[in-house]
Protein backbone atom coordinates (compact mmCIF):
# COMPACT_ATOMS: atom_id res chain seq x y z
CA UNK A 1 0.00 0.00 0.00
CA UNK A 2 1.55 3.34 -0.87
CA UNK A 3 1.16 5.86 1.51
CA UNK A 4 1.94 9.14 -0.01
CA UNK A 5 -1.81 10.55 -0.74
CA UNK A 6 -0.04 13.18 -3.16
CA UNK A 7 1.36 9.81 -5.37
CA UNK A 8 -2.18 9.00 -5.83
CA UNK A 9 -3.39 12.51 -6.58
CA UNK A 10 -0.95 12.60 -9.15
CA UNK A 11 -1.44 9.01 -10.62
CA UNK A 12 -5.38 10.19 -10.77
CA UNK A 13 -4.83 13.68 -12.38
CA UNK A 14 -2.49 11.59 -15.07
CA UNK A 15 -5.22 9.30 -15.49
CA UNK A 16 -8.26 11.48 -16.11
CA UNK A 17 -5.77 13.76 -18.60
CA UNK A 18 -5.51 10.52 -20.44
CA UNK A 19 -8.94 9.75 -20.55
CA UNK A 20 -10.07 13.49 -22.16
CA UNK A 21 -7.16 12.62 -24.51
CA UNK A 22 -8.83 9.24 -25.45
CA UNK A 23 -12.06 10.55 -25.54
CA UNK A 24 -10.51 13.35 -28.05
CA UNK A 25 -8.65 11.03 -29.92
CA UNK A 26 -11.32 8.77 -31.04
CA UNK A 27 -12.92 11.64 -32.72
CA UNK A 28 -11.28 11.35 -35.90
CA UNK A 29 -10.36 8.04 -37.62
CA UNK A 30 -6.74 9.07 -37.95
CA UNK A 31 -6.71 9.45 -34.52
CA UNK A 32 -8.34 6.59 -32.90
CA UNK A 33 -5.46 4.11 -32.29
CA UNK A 34 -4.01 7.07 -30.82
CA UNK A 35 -7.16 7.12 -28.38
CA UNK A 36 -7.29 3.89 -27.48
CA UNK A 37 -3.73 3.91 -26.21
CA UNK A 38 -4.27 6.78 -24.22
CA UNK A 39 -7.30 5.21 -22.43
CA UNK A 40 -5.77 1.78 -21.77
CA UNK A 41 -2.76 3.41 -20.69
CA UNK A 42 -4.97 5.87 -18.40
CA UNK A 43 -7.10 2.79 -17.56
CA UNK A 44 -3.60 1.34 -15.95
CA UNK A 45 -2.44 3.71 -14.27
CA UNK A 46 -5.72 4.26 -12.21
CA UNK A 47 -5.96 0.33 -11.77
CA UNK A 48 -2.13 0.41 -10.17
CA UNK A 49 -3.24 3.73 -8.00
CA UNK A 50 -6.36 2.34 -6.62
CA UNK A 51 -5.00 -1.16 -6.03
CA UNK A 52 -1.61 -0.13 -4.44
CA UNK A 53 -3.36 3.37 -2.67
CA UNK A 54 -6.40 2.42 -1.78
CA UNK A 55 -7.01 -0.77 -1.07
CA UNK A 56 -5.51 -2.32 1.91
CA UNK A 57 -6.42 -5.86 3.10
CA UNK A 58 -7.17 -9.00 1.42
CA UNK A 59 -4.71 -8.76 -1.70
CA UNK A 60 -5.20 -12.31 -2.44
CA UNK A 61 -8.99 -11.78 -3.23
CA UNK A 62 -8.30 -8.53 -5.22
CA UNK A 63 -5.48 -10.87 -7.16
CA UNK A 64 -8.04 -13.16 -7.80
CA UNK A 65 -11.07 -10.94 -9.32
CA UNK A 66 -8.63 -9.21 -11.23
CA UNK A 67 -7.48 -12.18 -13.17
CA UNK A 68 -10.75 -14.71 -13.19
CA UNK A 69 -12.64 -10.64 -14.77
CA UNK A 70 -9.80 -10.35 -16.51
CA UNK A 71 -9.47 -13.62 -18.54
CA UNK A 72 -13.22 -13.28 -18.94
CA UNK A 73 -12.66 -9.90 -20.69
CA UNK A 74 -10.21 -11.07 -22.72
CA UNK A 75 -11.73 -14.20 -24.01
CA UNK A 76 -14.62 -12.39 -24.67
CA UNK A 77 -12.86 -9.71 -26.79
CA UNK A 78 -11.15 -12.17 -28.98
CA UNK A 79 -14.18 -14.23 -29.30
CA UNK A 80 -16.43 -11.52 -30.18
CA UNK A 81 -17.08 -10.56 -33.82
CA UNK A 82 -17.61 -7.27 -35.13
CA UNK A 83 -21.27 -8.17 -36.05
CA UNK A 84 -22.00 -8.51 -32.17
CA UNK A 85 -20.11 -5.73 -30.96
CA UNK A 86 -23.12 -3.49 -30.00
CA UNK A 87 -24.18 -6.77 -27.66
CA UNK A 88 -21.08 -6.96 -26.31
CA UNK A 89 -21.16 -3.02 -25.16
CA UNK A 90 -25.00 -3.13 -23.96
CA UNK A 91 -23.77 -6.17 -21.68
CA UNK A 92 -20.81 -4.28 -20.43
CA UNK A 93 -22.46 -1.49 -19.18
CA UNK A 94 -25.45 -4.00 -17.45
CA UNK A 95 -21.78 -5.33 -15.31
CA UNK A 96 -21.29 -1.15 -14.62
CA UNK A 97 -24.80 -0.92 -13.27
CA UNK A 98 -25.19 -4.25 -11.13
CA UNK A 99 -20.99 -3.03 -9.70
CA UNK A 100 -22.81 0.13 -8.82
CA UNK A 101 -25.56 -1.65 -6.83
CA UNK A 102 -23.21 -3.91 -5.17
CA UNK A 103 -21.03 -1.12 -4.19
CA UNK A 104 -24.26 0.91 -3.02
CA UNK A 105 -25.69 -1.64 -0.76
CA UNK A 106 -21.88 -2.79 0.61
CA UNK A 107 -21.97 0.63 1.50
CA UNK A 108 -24.71 1.14 3.12
CA UNK A 109 -23.86 -1.74 5.13
CA UNK A 110 -20.80 -0.96 6.44
CA UNK A 111 -20.98 -0.96 10.18
CA UNK A 112 -18.41 2.27 10.27
CA UNK A 113 -20.77 4.19 8.01
CA UNK A 114 -23.29 5.87 11.47
CA UNK A 115 -19.92 6.49 13.14
CA UNK A 116 -18.10 8.13 10.33
CA UNK A 117 -21.13 10.55 9.22
CA UNK A 118 -23.24 12.63 11.05
CA UNK A 119 -26.48 14.94 10.42
CA UNK A 120 -25.87 16.84 7.18
CA UNK A 121 -23.44 14.82 6.16
CA UNK A 122 -25.70 11.44 6.86
CA UNK A 123 -27.99 12.61 4.74
CA UNK A 124 -25.87 13.43 1.99
CA UNK A 125 -24.18 10.54 1.53
CA UNK A 126 -27.52 8.73 2.10
CA UNK A 127 -28.60 10.20 -1.02
CA UNK A 128 -26.00 9.35 -3.02
CA UNK A 129 -26.08 5.67 -2.23
CA UNK A 130 -29.72 5.57 -3.25
CA UNK A 131 -28.83 7.58 -6.67
CA UNK A 132 -26.26 5.30 -7.04
CA UNK A 133 -27.98 2.04 -6.34
CA UNK A 134 -31.35 3.61 -8.47
CA UNK A 135 -29.26 4.51 -11.28
CA UNK A 136 -27.40 1.29 -11.09
CA UNK A 137 -30.30 -0.76 -11.32
CA UNK A 138 -31.98 0.86 -13.83
CA UNK A 139 -28.93 0.61 -16.00
CA UNK A 140 -27.96 -2.99 -15.15
CA UNK A 141 -31.67 -4.11 -15.89
CA UNK A 142 -32.36 -2.28 -19.32
CA UNK A 143 -28.69 -2.99 -20.62
CA UNK A 144 -29.69 -6.99 -20.25
CA UNK A 145 -32.69 -6.41 -22.07
CA UNK A 146 -30.87 -4.09 -24.65
CA UNK A 147 -28.52 -7.07 -25.21
CA UNK A 148 -31.43 -9.56 -25.55
CA UNK A 149 -33.01 -7.25 -28.21
CA UNK A 150 -29.52 -6.77 -30.36
CA UNK A 151 -28.73 -10.65 -30.03
CA UNK A 152 -31.94 -11.38 -30.52
CA UNK A 153 -32.98 -13.45 -28.08
CA UNK A 154 -35.63 -10.95 -27.23
CA UNK A 155 -38.01 -9.67 -30.11
CA UNK A 156 -37.20 -6.54 -31.77
CA UNK A 157 -40.99 -5.27 -31.17
CA UNK A 158 -42.10 -2.55 -29.06
CA UNK A 159 -43.74 -4.07 -26.29
CA UNK A 160 -46.67 -0.67 -25.32
CA UNK A 161 -48.65 -1.21 -22.72
CA UNK A 162 -51.79 0.25 -21.96
CA UNK A 163 -51.19 3.42 -19.67
CA UNK A 164 -47.05 3.03 -20.16
CA UNK A 165 -46.41 6.36 -19.65
CA UNK A 166 -48.45 6.80 -15.95
CA UNK A 167 -46.95 3.46 -15.27
CA UNK A 168 -43.25 4.95 -15.86
CA UNK A 169 -44.79 7.83 -13.60
CA UNK A 170 -45.78 6.26 -10.75
CA UNK A 171 -43.00 3.94 -10.72
CA UNK A 172 -40.86 7.68 -10.55
CA UNK A 173 -43.20 8.80 -7.86
CA UNK A 174 -42.59 5.51 -5.84
CA UNK A 175 -38.87 5.70 -6.27
CA UNK A 176 -38.93 9.41 -4.85
CA UNK A 177 -41.10 8.36 -1.89
CA UNK A 178 -38.96 5.68 -0.47
CA UNK A 179 -36.04 7.83 -1.21
CA UNK A 180 -37.53 10.15 1.38
CA UNK A 181 -38.12 6.66 3.25
CA UNK A 182 -34.65 5.48 2.88
CA UNK A 183 -32.85 8.60 4.36
CA UNK A 184 -35.74 8.90 7.03
CA UNK A 185 -34.70 5.66 8.07
CA UNK A 186 -31.04 5.52 7.37
CA UNK A 187 -30.42 8.03 10.06
CA UNK A 188 -32.22 5.76 12.93
CA UNK A 189 -30.03 2.82 11.83
CA UNK A 190 -32.64 1.07 9.53
CA UNK A 191 -33.12 1.41 5.58
CA UNK A 192 -32.60 -1.57 4.09
CA UNK A 193 -35.92 -2.19 3.29
CA UNK A 194 -36.79 0.85 1.85
CA UNK A 195 -33.47 0.54 -0.59
CA UNK A 196 -34.44 -2.96 -1.34
CA UNK A 197 -37.95 -1.95 -2.37
CA UNK A 198 -36.89 0.57 -4.57
CA UNK A 199 -34.03 -1.51 -6.15
CA UNK A 200 -36.84 -3.69 -7.48
CA UNK A 201 -38.74 -0.85 -8.72
CA UNK A 202 -35.69 0.42 -10.57
CA UNK A 203 -34.65 -2.96 -12.27
CA UNK A 204 -38.56 -2.99 -13.50
CA UNK A 205 -38.89 0.38 -14.64
CA UNK A 206 -34.94 -0.35 -16.67
CA UNK A 207 -36.64 -3.39 -18.03
CA UNK A 208 -39.74 -1.68 -19.22
CA UNK A 209 -38.32 0.90 -20.50
CA UNK A 210 -36.05 -0.68 -22.87
CA UNK A 211 -38.98 -3.44 -23.97
CA UNK A 212 -41.36 -0.40 -24.68
CA UNK A 213 -38.48 0.63 -27.41
CA UNK A 214 -38.26 -0.55 -31.05
CA UNK A 215 -35.61 -2.34 -32.87
CA UNK A 216 -34.67 1.19 -35.03
CA UNK A 217 -34.02 2.92 -32.24
CA UNK A 218 -31.76 0.45 -30.24
CA UNK A 219 -28.43 2.55 -30.96
CA UNK A 220 -30.08 5.62 -29.17
CA UNK A 221 -30.72 3.39 -26.62
CA UNK A 222 -27.59 1.69 -26.02
CA UNK A 223 -25.62 4.77 -26.14
CA UNK A 224 -28.08 6.38 -23.45
CA UNK A 225 -27.44 3.14 -21.39
CA UNK A 226 -23.58 4.05 -21.99
CA UNK A 227 -24.40 7.26 -20.57
CA UNK A 228 -26.44 6.19 -17.51
CA UNK A 229 -23.63 3.83 -16.79
CA UNK A 230 -21.78 6.57 -16.71
CA UNK A 231 -23.92 8.81 -14.45
CA UNK A 232 -23.88 5.39 -12.14
CA UNK A 233 -20.37 5.09 -12.08
CA UNK A 234 -19.80 9.09 -10.75
CA UNK A 235 -22.25 8.45 -7.95
CA UNK A 236 -20.63 5.29 -6.63
CA UNK A 237 -17.31 8.13 -7.18
CA UNK A 238 -19.21 9.95 -4.62
CA UNK A 239 -20.36 7.06 -2.45
CA UNK A 240 -16.74 6.37 -2.05
CA UNK A 241 -15.22 10.08 -2.03
CA UNK A 242 -13.45 8.55 -5.11
CA UNK A 243 -12.49 11.78 -7.23
CA UNK A 244 -11.33 9.80 -10.07
CA UNK A 245 -14.31 7.74 -10.14
CA UNK A 246 -16.05 10.94 -10.11
CA UNK A 247 -14.33 12.28 -13.02
CA UNK A 248 -14.84 9.32 -15.19
CA UNK A 249 -18.11 8.46 -14.64
CA UNK A 250 -19.21 12.29 -15.79
CA UNK A 251 -16.76 11.83 -19.23
CA UNK A 252 -18.52 8.77 -19.67
CA UNK A 253 -22.00 10.14 -18.68
CA UNK A 254 -21.77 13.28 -20.65
CA UNK A 255 -19.88 11.49 -23.76
CA UNK A 256 -22.91 9.01 -23.76
CA UNK A 257 -25.55 11.73 -23.42
CA UNK A 258 -24.04 13.30 -26.27
CA UNK A 259 -23.67 10.71 -28.87
CA UNK A 260 -27.43 9.92 -27.87
CA UNK A 261 -28.31 13.99 -28.99
CA UNK A 262 -26.00 13.53 -32.20
CA UNK A 263 -27.55 9.97 -33.17
CA UNK A 264 -31.22 11.18 -32.59
CA UNK A 265 -30.47 14.07 -35.07
CA UNK A 266 -29.37 11.78 -37.25
CA UNK A 267 -32.38 9.57 -37.46
CA UNK A 268 -34.37 12.76 -37.17
CA UNK A 269 -35.63 11.94 -33.77
CA UNK A 270 -36.57 13.56 -30.29
CA UNK A 271 -34.59 12.57 -27.65
CA UNK A 272 -37.53 12.38 -25.75
CA UNK A 273 -39.81 10.68 -28.21
CA UNK A 274 -37.43 7.91 -28.17
CA UNK A 275 -37.02 6.86 -24.19
CA UNK A 276 -40.77 6.98 -24.62
CA UNK A 277 -40.44 4.44 -26.67
CA UNK A 278 -43.48 2.80 -28.87
CA UNK A 279 -41.32 3.40 -32.53
CA UNK A 280 -42.34 1.61 -35.06
CA UNK A 281 -45.90 0.66 -34.55
CA UNK A 282 -48.19 3.19 -36.51
CA UNK A 283 -50.79 0.75 -37.51
CA UNK A 284 -50.00 -1.61 -40.39
CA UNK A 285 -46.94 0.15 -41.57
CA UNK A 286 -44.37 -1.66 -39.81
CA UNK A 287 -44.36 -5.01 -41.72
CA UNK A 288 -43.49 -4.86 -45.06
CA UNK A 289 -45.59 -5.93 -47.92
CA UNK A 290 -43.72 -4.86 -50.84
CA UNK A 291 -46.84 -6.03 -52.94
CA UNK A 292 -48.08 -2.70 -55.25
CA UNK A 293 -44.79 -1.75 -55.28
CA UNK A 294 -44.07 -2.07 -59.09
CA UNK A 295 -41.24 -4.64 -60.52
CA UNK A 296 -37.84 -4.81 -59.02
CA UNK A 297 -35.14 -5.17 -61.98
CA UNK A 298 -32.04 -7.77 -61.24
CA UNK A 299 -29.01 -7.22 -62.49
CA UNK A 300 -25.73 -9.68 -63.02
CA UNK A 301 -22.30 -9.17 -61.97
CA UNK A 302 -20.66 -8.87 -65.31
CA UNK A 303 -23.25 -5.62 -66.20
CA UNK A 304 -22.26 -4.43 -63.18
CA UNK A 305 -18.89 -4.24 -64.09
CA UNK A 306 -19.40 -2.86 -67.31
CA UNK A 307 -21.43 -0.16 -65.37
CA UNK A 308 -18.57 0.64 -63.12
CA UNK A 309 -16.46 0.54 -65.94
CA UNK A 310 -18.30 3.13 -67.57
CA UNK A 311 -18.68 5.73 -64.84
CA UNK A 312 -16.73 8.93 -63.92
CA UNK A 313 -18.26 9.07 -60.43
CA UNK A 314 -18.86 6.07 -58.03
CA UNK A 315 -20.46 6.73 -54.50
CA UNK A 316 -20.36 3.23 -52.41
CA UNK A 317 -22.92 3.11 -49.78
CA UNK A 318 -21.92 0.26 -47.28
CA UNK A 319 -24.64 -0.58 -44.47
CA UNK A 320 -25.20 -3.47 -42.01
CA UNK A 321 -24.92 -6.17 -44.79
CA UNK A 322 -21.22 -5.14 -45.49
CA UNK A 323 -20.48 -6.71 -42.23
CA UNK A 324 -22.16 -9.57 -41.87
CA UNK A 325 -20.46 -10.69 -45.57
CA UNK A 326 -17.77 -9.36 -44.24
CA UNK A 327 -17.20 -8.05 -47.71
CA UNK A 328 -14.54 -4.59 -46.80
CA UNK A 329 -11.24 -6.35 -48.28
CA UNK A 330 -13.38 -7.12 -51.39
CA UNK A 331 -14.54 -3.57 -51.25
CA UNK A 332 -11.45 -2.21 -51.31
CA UNK A 333 -9.68 -4.06 -54.02
CA UNK A 334 -12.27 -2.65 -56.15
CA UNK A 335 -12.31 0.83 -55.26
CA UNK A 336 -8.65 0.69 -56.10
CA UNK A 337 -8.77 -1.37 -59.27
CA UNK A 338 -11.61 1.56 -60.26
CA UNK A 339 -9.03 4.49 -59.20
CA UNK A 340 -6.28 2.65 -60.95
CA UNK A 341 -8.60 3.13 -64.26
CA UNK A 342 -8.96 7.12 -62.95
CA UNK A 343 -12.86 6.76 -61.64
CA UNK A 344 -13.65 9.27 -58.87
CA UNK A 345 -14.68 6.63 -55.95
CA UNK A 346 -16.44 8.06 -52.80
CA UNK A 347 -17.76 6.50 -49.87
CA UNK A 348 -21.30 8.34 -47.99
CA UNK A 349 -21.72 7.05 -44.52
CA UNK A 350 -24.81 7.14 -42.70
CA UNK A 351 -24.38 8.05 -39.31
CA UNK A 352 -26.24 4.98 -37.89
CA UNK A 353 -25.71 2.63 -40.96
CA UNK A 354 -24.80 -1.16 -39.22
CA UNK A 355 -25.40 -1.69 -35.95
CA UNK A 356 -22.99 0.81 -33.74
CA UNK A 357 -22.17 4.27 -34.00
CA UNK A 358 -18.70 4.35 -36.74
CA UNK A 359 -19.24 0.50 -37.45
CA UNK A 360 -18.81 1.39 -41.55
CA UNK A 361 -15.70 3.31 -40.57
CA UNK A 362 -14.43 1.23 -38.63
CA UNK A 363 -14.74 -1.98 -41.24
CA UNK A 364 -12.85 0.45 -43.57
CA UNK A 365 -10.51 0.99 -41.89
CA UNK A 366 -9.78 -2.20 -41.15
CA UNK A 367 -9.76 -2.87 -44.87
CA UNK A 368 -7.54 0.06 -45.49
CA UNK A 369 -9.26 2.10 -47.43
CA UNK A 370 -7.78 5.80 -47.31
CA UNK A 371 -10.01 8.30 -44.79
CA UNK A 372 -9.88 10.78 -47.47
CA UNK A 373 -12.22 9.07 -49.85
CA UNK A 374 -14.73 8.49 -46.83
CA UNK A 375 -17.05 10.95 -46.31
CA UNK A 376 -20.38 11.76 -44.05
CA UNK A 377 -23.80 11.61 -45.20
CA UNK A 378 -24.35 15.42 -45.03
CA UNK A 379 -20.81 16.04 -47.30
CA UNK A 380 -22.20 13.88 -50.21
CA UNK A 381 -25.94 14.16 -50.42
CA UNK A 382 -26.03 17.16 -52.42
CA UNK A 383 -24.06 15.24 -55.08
CA UNK A 384 -25.78 12.65 -55.89
CA UNK A 385 -27.42 14.13 -59.15
CA UNK A 386 -23.54 13.92 -60.53
CA UNK A 387 -22.58 10.25 -59.58
CA UNK A 388 -23.25 7.81 -62.23
CA UNK A 389 -23.24 4.70 -60.38
CA UNK A 390 -24.01 4.43 -56.51
CA UNK A 391 -22.87 0.76 -55.20
CA UNK A 392 -25.65 0.14 -51.86
CA UNK A 393 -23.65 -2.95 -50.05
CA UNK A 394 -26.19 -4.84 -47.70
CA UNK A 395 -28.14 -0.97 -47.02
CA UNK A 396 -31.18 -1.00 -46.45
CA UNK A 397 -32.89 1.78 -44.31
CA UNK A 398 -30.44 4.17 -44.63
CA UNK A 399 -31.18 4.79 -48.37
CA UNK A 400 -35.26 4.11 -47.98
CA UNK A 401 -36.85 7.46 -49.72
CA UNK A 402 -39.67 6.34 -47.69
CA UNK A 403 -37.87 8.16 -44.80
CA UNK A 404 -38.42 11.48 -46.97
CA UNK A 405 -41.87 10.63 -48.67
CA UNK A 406 -43.47 9.76 -45.55
CA UNK A 407 -42.98 12.01 -43.17
CA UNK A 408 -45.58 9.91 -40.71
CA UNK A 409 -44.05 6.51 -41.47
CA UNK A 410 -42.09 4.61 -38.84
CA UNK A 411 -38.70 5.98 -40.35
CA UNK A 412 -40.23 9.23 -41.69
CA UNK A 413 -38.03 11.92 -40.81
CA UNK A 414 -34.55 10.33 -40.96
CA UNK A 415 -32.38 11.52 -43.04
CA UNK A 416 -31.18 9.09 -45.65
CA UNK A 417 -28.28 9.13 -48.50
CA UNK A 418 -30.26 10.29 -51.50
CA UNK A 419 -28.65 8.11 -54.24
CA UNK A 420 -32.11 7.43 -56.16
CA UNK A 421 -31.13 11.23 -57.49
CA UNK A 422 -28.16 10.00 -59.21
CA UNK A 423 -28.26 7.71 -62.65
CA UNK A 424 -28.08 4.16 -61.50
CA UNK A 425 -27.96 2.60 -58.53
CA UNK A 426 -27.05 -0.82 -57.69
CA UNK A 427 -28.43 -2.55 -54.23
CA UNK A 428 -26.50 -5.52 -53.12
CA UNK A 429 -28.50 -7.77 -50.81
CA UNK A 430 -29.57 -11.60 -50.38
CA UNK A 431 -33.73 -11.08 -50.83
CA UNK A 432 -36.22 -8.14 -50.67
CA UNK A 433 -36.08 -8.55 -46.88
CA UNK A 434 -36.37 -5.37 -45.25
CA UNK A 435 -33.60 -4.01 -43.21
CA UNK A 436 -33.79 -3.29 -39.40
CA UNK A 437 -36.70 -1.16 -39.16
CA UNK A 438 -38.79 -3.52 -40.75
CA UNK A 439 -39.95 -1.33 -43.60
CA UNK A 440 -40.30 -1.79 -47.44
CA UNK A 441 -37.85 0.45 -49.22
CA UNK A 442 -39.19 1.98 -52.44
CA UNK A 443 -35.67 2.32 -53.44
CA UNK A 444 -35.73 -1.29 -54.88
CA UNK A 445 -38.34 -0.68 -57.46
CA UNK A 446 -37.37 2.61 -59.15
CA UNK A 447 -36.49 2.74 -62.77
CA UNK A 448 -32.86 3.38 -62.89
CA UNK A 449 -32.25 0.84 -59.55
CA UNK A 450 -30.97 -2.77 -60.26
CA UNK A 451 -30.62 -5.52 -57.82
CA UNK A 452 -27.78 -7.35 -57.57
CA UNK A 453 -29.03 -10.82 -55.65
CA UNK A 454 -27.19 -12.76 -53.15
CA UNK A 455 -24.10 -12.51 -50.55
CA UNK A 456 -22.21 -9.04 -51.00
CA UNK A 457 -18.65 -10.82 -50.65
CA UNK A 458 -19.70 -13.37 -53.47
CA UNK A 459 -21.64 -10.89 -55.56
CA UNK A 460 -18.34 -8.60 -55.36
CA UNK A 461 -15.79 -11.24 -55.80
CA UNK A 462 -17.78 -11.59 -59.23
CA UNK A 463 -17.64 -8.31 -60.03
CA UNK A 464 -13.98 -7.35 -59.06
CA UNK A 465 -13.51 -11.11 -61.68
CA UNK A 466 -15.15 -9.16 -64.34
CA UNK A 467 -13.90 -5.81 -63.64
P1 LIG B 1 -30.36 -2.45 -42.53
O1 LIG B 1 -31.44 -1.49 -42.79
O2 LIG B 1 -30.46 -3.34 -41.35
O3 LIG B 1 -30.23 -3.33 -43.84
C1 LIG B 1 -29.22 -4.26 -43.99
C2 LIG B 1 -29.50 -5.07 -45.25
O4 LIG B 1 -28.36 -5.88 -45.47
C3 LIG B 1 -30.67 -6.00 -45.10
O5 LIG B 1 -31.80 -5.52 -45.80
C4 LIG B 1 -30.17 -7.34 -45.65
O6 LIG B 1 -30.99 -7.75 -46.74
C5 LIG B 1 -28.77 -7.02 -46.15
N1 LIG B 1 -27.81 -8.09 -45.85
C6 LIG B 1 -27.66 -8.78 -44.71
N2 LIG B 1 -26.70 -9.70 -44.84
C7 LIG B 1 -26.22 -9.57 -46.09
C8 LIG B 1 -25.20 -10.24 -46.82
N3 LIG B 1 -24.48 -11.24 -46.30
N4 LIG B 1 -24.97 -9.86 -48.10
C9 LIG B 1 -25.72 -8.88 -48.66
N5 LIG B 1 -26.68 -8.21 -48.01
C10 LIG B 1 -26.93 -8.55 -46.74
O7 LIG B 1 -28.95 -1.74 -42.43
P2 LIG B 1 -28.52 -0.22 -42.69
O8 LIG B 1 -29.05 0.25 -43.98
O9 LIG B 1 -27.06 -0.20 -42.45
O10 LIG B 1 -29.29 0.62 -41.61
C11 LIG B 1 -28.98 0.53 -40.26
C12 LIG B 1 -30.24 0.30 -39.47
O11 LIG B 1 -29.89 -0.23 -38.21
C13 LIG B 1 -31.00 1.57 -39.20
O12 LIG B 1 -32.38 1.31 -39.13
C14 LIG B 1 -30.47 2.00 -37.84
O13 LIG B 1 -31.34 2.84 -37.14
C15 LIG B 1 -30.33 0.65 -37.17
N6 LIG B 1 -29.33 0.56 -36.14
C16 LIG B 1 -28.21 1.31 -36.22
C17 LIG B 1 -27.26 1.23 -35.26
C18 LIG B 1 -26.06 2.13 -35.38
S1 LIG B 1 -25.60 3.05 -34.18
N7 LIG B 1 -25.41 2.19 -36.50
C19 LIG B 1 -27.40 0.33 -34.18
C20 LIG B 1 -28.56 -0.48 -34.13
C21 LIG B 1 -29.52 -0.33 -35.13
P3 LIG B 1 -31.08 -9.30 -47.13
O14 LIG B 1 -31.50 -10.02 -45.91
O15 LIG B 1 -32.08 -9.34 -48.24
O16 LIG B 1 -29.71 -9.71 -47.59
Amino acid sequence: MINNTGIIAMSYIIATILFILALGGLSNQETARRGNWYGITGMAIALIATVLGVVTQQYALLLAALVVGGTIGLIAARRVRMTQMPELVAILHSLVGAAAVAVGFANFMDPGRLSHYVGVELTIHDIETYLGVLIGAVTFSGSVIAFGKLSGRIGGKPLTLPARHWLNLALLIAAIWFGREFVLQSAAGGGLQPLIIMTVIALVFGIHMVMAIGGADMPVVVSMLNSYSGWAASATGFMLGNDLLIVTGALVGSSGAILSYIMCRAMNRKFIAVIAGGFGTSEGTVVATGEDQGEVMPIEAEETAALLNSAKEVMIIPGYGMAVAQAQHIVHEITQTLRDKRINVRFGIHPVAGRMPGHMNVLLAEAKVPYDIVFEMDEVNKDFPDVDVSIVIGANDIVNPSALEEPEGPIGGMPVLECWKGKTTIVLKRSMATGYAGVQNPLFFKENTRMLFGDAKDSLDAVFKAL
